[in-house]
């Protein structure tokens, strides 16, 4: 069969992303440039702010990524976006460019659920094998998602409000670390000692989860000893939340995965790479599969992957892309 070559577009957040991919196995060129910085001290993504910087970053990181790859466009097979979920602005940002792109080029365009590309990161450098079984854990997601064969996803539990990394963001805003506070309570949690009464959120035989109430107590403590004038202990602080957190998370993942039995299990998406999830995950499942690093947090080449299952079956987009900014996991392209 002849060679494929998909060019994947992210800007569903706070990343512009463009990876350049050949036949679901080789990434050719992968570039990410991160706002993350420029938002560290305003303690949060601001959408206008994120929407403009695509603007500024994308066509340097198509440039970018055409030179790492070393190849023209021409050599592309397709153009790849994510459609949604993320925010609307920024989102339009990669399917206005992809679209263009798509046209001048007459290249077909495949938009991409980025929930799927998330799961699809398992797919770099290893395989998933069905029936599997991903616990997504990110900014804006918190899902045990099962997947009976490939390209079918089903919801079997979800956050019922914050997400897993909503409430480390959140968390650490209230212990005035800074933004994102995921990586910042991960690296404070491991000089930490768990001695501070924190709930369990949720902690119940649902697949669903709950992350408010644990943030109000978090919330509630702090402003109480401070009143008080007693000082946070801010690692012990942090390592009795993430312990709370990492806990509930892997109880869920853990029944689940006795009851469903998959031939893969693995866990994506941003919170996918702290160091304790990592570590209590393998402790307890040696087989589990979490990305590498760069391929957690968002970036293009997992959405290069999840293409790759659209391509196969010829879901191109007819005419024109458009962001859809709440769309499920199980959500395909719909023309
Ligand atoms: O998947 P992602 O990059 O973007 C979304 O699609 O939301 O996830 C971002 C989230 C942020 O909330 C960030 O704080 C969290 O992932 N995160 C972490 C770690 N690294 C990133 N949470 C816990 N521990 C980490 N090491
Ligand atoms: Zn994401």
């Amino acid at each position: 069969m002849k060679d494929k070559i998909i060019l994947a577009i992210e800007t569903s957040c706070d990343e512009t992303s463009i990876a350049i991919v050949k036949n679901k196995k080789e990434i050719l060129a992968h570039v990410i440039n991160s706002q993350a910085d420029k938002f560290k001290e305003i303690g949060g993504v601001v959408p206008e702010m994120a929407s403009r910087m695509h603007v500024d970053n994308i066509f340097p990181v198509y440039i970018q990524a055409l030179k790492e790859a070393n190849i023209t466009i021409d050599e592309i097979d397709a153009i790849a976006v994510t459609y949604g979920p993320g925010l609307v602005g920024a989102l339009l940002c990669g399917v206005n460019f992809a679209n263009s792109l798509s046209m001048l080029t007459n290249k077909p365009l495949i938009a991409v659920n980025h929930m799927q590309g998330h799961i699809q990161a398992l797919n770099i450098n290893d395989e998933i094998v069905y029936p599997a079984l991903a616990l997504i854990v990110s900014g804006g997601h918190t899902e045990l998602v099962y997947m009976p064969k490939a390209k079918e996803y089903q919801i079997i539990g979800q956050t019922l409000d914050d997400a897993a990394g909503e409430s480390y963001d959140k968390v650490a805003r209230i212990l005035k670390l800074g933004y994102p506070g995921g990586p910042l309570i991960d690296q404070l949690a491991k000089t930490g000692i768990d001695n501070y009464d924190l709930p369990y959120p949720k902690n119940d035989e649902s697949y669903d989860f709950s992350f408010s109430g644990l943030k109000s107590a978090c919330f509630n403590l702090v402003n109480q000893q401070q009143m008080k004038n007693i000082e946070i202990r801010k690692a012990d602080f942090a390592c009795s939340f993430q312990n709370r957190v990492v806990e509930v998370l892997l109880n869920k993942l853990s029944r689940a995965n006795d009851e469903l039995n998959p031939a893969t299990v693995g866990i994506v998406g941003g919170v996918s790479a702290n160091s304790e999830l990592k570590k209590r995950a393998k402790a307890m499942l040696p087989e589990i599969k979490i990305p590498q690093l760069i391929y957690s947090t968002d970036n293009a080449a997992m959405i290069a992957m999840a293409a790759f299952d659209e391509l196969e079956d010829g879901n191109f987009v007819d005419s024109v892309a458009n962001a859809k900014p709440t769309i499920s996991v199980e959500d395909k392209w719909q023309n």
